[in-house]
Order: structure tokens, then sequence, then C-alpha cells
């Protein structure tokens, strides 16, 4: 993807909460640290990131749990990325990111992933440039569920049009949920700082999407079968989520969110630098698949 046509350059990876739904997995450990397979759960996020072109990384977690952050990706320069690190006081809603960072964003387009959001298709990388390249508004994708009360849901006119958007509501008016991946012009900032809390004390990301849609700048792309969509949030989603990874890594003999492989493949580092990085990964499995990257390139 050329750079210059690329406008969303910067985004946030939200990784705070208490994890209370994984109590007693959460005592010690950051919840987006746990594993999903054989990777830390915020891998999978970051790297989506990643293929999207995004380079410039706020991530924003607990003041308990950010130096964990910090201690897994320094600054980033390893893998060609640039990582910077803020704190959120309490778990107060997610649209509160853009009000935490407004000093990162300083005044541009920026993308919010979740730390424990999960999706994964083949051509996602494409659709992920996409909506980094679109010029002002906001970009969100859709991905069908079975359990729309659970999530932020989207109704879609015949020409998928946003009408409406709810959070988790009761009497959903539409099987369509929003996934964890959110795309916003620079006017996201003011919009969160004007949001009031909800019924369950949250500044909402459905809030803000609801305020592109009613400027008529709300896109969504909706993602159409063969597309996983995991929320890493509880045992059960845990589970599942790493049996997915297992079977395709197992079947296809590729990782899925390897963040070297993928600074690799974008560009951002080169050959050499890699090299450390398989030497850093020492004898492991993880160390020898990166060396089996570079013997097909
Ligand atoms: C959040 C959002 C919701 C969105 C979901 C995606 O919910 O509030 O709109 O659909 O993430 O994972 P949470 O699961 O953080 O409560």
């Amino acid at each position: 993807m050329s750079a210059d046509t690329q406008v969303i350059k910067k985004g946030i990876l939200l990784a705070g909460g208490s994890g209370s739904r994984l109590y007693p997995l959460t005592q010690v450990t950051n919840k987006h640290l746990l594993p999903i397979f054989n990777k830390p759960m915020i891998y999978y996020p970051l790297t989506a990131l990643m293929l999207g072109g995004v380079r410039e990384i706020l991530i924003i977690s607990s003041p308990h749990d950010i130096g964990k952050f910090k201690a897994l990706f320094g600054d980033g320069s390893d893998w060609g990325m640039g990582f910077s690190y803020a704190e959120q006081a309490a778990p107060e809603g997610l649209a509160q990111a853009f009000i935490i960072g407004e000093k990162f964003i300083d005044g541009d387009s920026v993308c919010l992933n979740l730390g424990d959001h999960i999706l994964i298709g083949d051509g996602l990388p494409e659709r992920i440039q996409k909506a980094t390249r679109r010029k002002g508004g906001a970009s969100i994708f859709g991905h069908h569920t079975s359990m729309p009360e659970r999530s932020g849901i989207v109704v879609l006119d015949k020409q998928g049009c946003a009408v409406d958007l709810e959070e988790k509501p009761q009497k959903p008016k539409s099987n369509i949920a929003v996934t964890g991946l959110y795309f916003y012009d620079a006017n996201v900032v003011e919009i969160a700082k004007g949001l009031k809390p909800s019924l369950r004390g949250e500044l909402e990301i459905t809030d803000i999407n609801k305020a592109y849609m009613e400027r008529g700048d709300l896109n969504v792309d909706l993602l159409g079968r063969g597309y996983a969509w995991f929320d890493g949030g509880t045992p059960e989603t845990m589970s599942a989520a790493s049996q997915y990874v297992e079977l395709i890594e197992t079947v296809q003999g590729i990782r899925i969110a390897c963040p070297e492989e993928v600074a690799l493949r974008m560009g951002f580092i080169d050959e050499t630098q890699f090299g450390k990085l398989i030497d850093k990964a020492g004898g492991s499995p993880y160390g020898a698949y990166l060396s089996s990257v570079l013997d097909d390139m």
C-alpha cells in the first residue's frame, strides 16, 4: 500500500479493564496478555492494525498493568513500529480512549482496536487498508451474530447504509454486530468530549458511531461468510478462538498474527532486522516458524 494514499496512520489499542469475567486468570495477569493458542491475545488486534499500515500505536491500559505492556513491546522499533503508552485510571468506556489519547491523536485521523478483539479472515488486510485510506467520516465493520444482545448492533437499509445503532439491546432490531475495530476522522476527540455516560456509567463507542451516522458519515463494511470474530473476554470465547487459530495454523502450516512476520511482509523491517528477531526467539517453535518465513520469501 502506498503510504501517501493512507489517511489513518495512528491507532489506539485499548487494553484496560479488570478482566473480572476471567477471574482467577486475571489475578496477576492482564486479560490481553493471556494466550490465544500460542500468542498473547493482544498480538491479534495489534497485527490487524499493522496489516492496515498503521505503525504509530498508543497502548492504553490501567495504571496497574501499563508497565507489563511496556516490558513486552518497548518502543516498537524492533518491529519498525512506534509504541507509546497511556493510562486509563478506571474502566469508564471505550470512547474515553479518544480523550486520553488526545495528545497522541494531535488533530489527525485515528483508529481504535480493542485489545481482546480477534478478527480473522482472508481479504481482511485489504478491507482494513480501505478503511485507513478513506478521507473523513467513520468506518466500522459489521459481522453476523447469533447473540446480538451482547454487543453493539447496527441496522442497515437495503443499500447497506446504517439507519440505527444500539448498544447491547434487550430486543435487538438486527443481528449484525459492530466489531471492535473503528476508524475515525479528527472530529472524534470533540465528539468523545461531548458524550454523557450511559446508564452503565460508560462513555459508549456506540454513541460516537451514532454521531457520525447522524451526520451521514458512517461507513459500514459488512463481513460475509468465512470471517471469524471473537471477543476474547470470557473463558469460552478464549477457548473457541484458541481452537480456531490452532486448527487453521495446523492445517495450513502458516501462523496467524505474528507481528514479526507482518512487519517483514509489510516492509516495516528488512531481512537483517528480521534475522535478529529470529535469534531473539531462540530455538523455540515460534523462532523456527519465523525462519521458515524467510526461506519462503
Ligand atoms: C464493546 C462495545 C460494543 C461492541 C463490542 C465489540 O462491548 O461497547 O458496541 O460491539 O465491544 O467487541 P464490550 O464487549 O466491551 O462491552
